[in-house]
């Protein structure tokens, strides 16, 4: 089968590029999938060049993400010719993902593919979109409702942000979106954001507690726009923070949390337990499904992959980018 592999050499510089690889080597598991589709997430492009350190044990099929067909299945839980997906887990990283012709993993971190969904839009929303209803779901779990105001997501036009705002304004948010790119205003304004901020114009101020301008958050980008956020939330406010684009480093203090009740919520969408993972995918298939699912992607064909991961490094990819895998499979 065809995969994409990332080698490291003994200096420890990675590499990765297509090449054939036996199916014997797809994995370990109960269960053999035939991939259909695959994503790009910017922890793939991360993995795939490098740039950052999140695979463990070479040579690793990358691809944090994929969505096909049981072709065997030692579980009873699983029977060949259903349909299924796989996020997170740790695929890609610490085990062989969806960058191939055929994947096989543990039983335990198979997800049936919900009836309301295609194979391929599963894959549109991937772990990007996973982590944009895990944020929301987290939000809602506190209570946060339309009705308290503006929510704001950040890196709004990538993966995650841009489902974020999809979802969102779905659900009857008045959202603004946070984006470097000017040529994404009208794209963010298609899908349902009621305001635009652009990065460069922000003046986040200094003071331990800014005027409240946002009932929530969704954060993917962290560092700087993360502590602004937790100086400019509304008192009983919330945010999901999920992302670091923009930095690990988070410099605020006790105050938003002690004097205005601010809620700063973790969201992990490798480690999310199935019963809230399968709950989060119900979600996702029903009232938080994305309206706007073909405008968010566009997709390559497994021989492109290589040539896309540096917009991703370079925060220019917008929306999601599907990997076509064996598309003929969604039928
Ligand atoms: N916690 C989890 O389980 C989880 C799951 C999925 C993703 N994530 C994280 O969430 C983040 C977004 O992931 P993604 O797959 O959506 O990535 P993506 O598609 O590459 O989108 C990231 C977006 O962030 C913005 N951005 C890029 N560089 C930036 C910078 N230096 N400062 C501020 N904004 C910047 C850009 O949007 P604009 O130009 O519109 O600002 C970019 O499109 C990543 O940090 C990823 O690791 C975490």
């Amino acid at each position: 089968m065809r995969a994409l592999r990332i080698h490291s050499n003994d200096a420890g510089k990675i590499s990765s590029g297509l090449e054939e690889v036996s199916v014997t080597e797809a994995g370990v598991g109960e269960v053999l999938i035939r991939v259909a589709f695959s994503s790009i997430n910017y922890k793939d492009a991360l993995a795939a060049t490098g740039a950052g350190k999140v695979v463990r044990g070479f040579p690793r099929i990358g691809g944090i993400d994929l969505a096909g067909v049981v072709e065997e299945s030692s579980s009873p839980a699983f029977t060949p010719g259903q349909k299924v997906l796989v996020t997170g887990y740790g695929i890609g990283e610490s085990s062989d993902g969806g960058y191939a012709e055929f994947a096989r993993v543990k039983a335990e971190w198979v997800v049936p593919l919900p009836g309301e969904l295609s194979l391929l839009e599963s894959m549109i929303i991937g772990t990007a979109g996973f982590t944009a209803a895990q944020c929301i779901d987290r939000l809602q779990l506190l209570g946060v409702t339309p009705a308290q105001g503006k929510v704001i997501v950040t890196g709004a036009s990538g993966g995650v942000g841009s489902q974020a705002v999809d979802m969102l304004a779905g659900c009857g948010y008045a959202v603004t979106a946070l984006t470097g790119k000017r040529d994404a205003v009208n794209f963010l304004k298609e899908l349902g954001a009621a305001e635009i901020l652009m990065r460069d114009d922000v003046k986040m101020g200094t003071k331990p507690l800014e005027t409240p301008l946002w009932a929530a958050a969704v954060d993917t980008v962290g560092g700087e726009t993360l502590a602004w956020l937790t100086r400019t939330i509304q008192p009983f406010g919330a945010i999901s923070a999920c992302g670091l684009v923009g930095g690990t480093d988070l410099k605020t203090t006790v105050l938003p949390f002690i004097l205005r009740d601010v809620s700063l919520l973790g969201i992990d969408s490798v480690n999310c337990p199935m019963a809230w993972r399968k709950h989060i995918w119900h979600r996702i298939s029903t009232d938080l499904k994305p309206r706007h699912l073909q405008k968010i992607a566009r997709r390559v064909t497994l021989d492109n992959l290589p040539g896309e991961f540096d917009a991703f490094l370079k925060g220019t990819a917008q929306g999601r980018t599907v990997v076509d895998i064996a598309p003929g499979l969604d039928k």
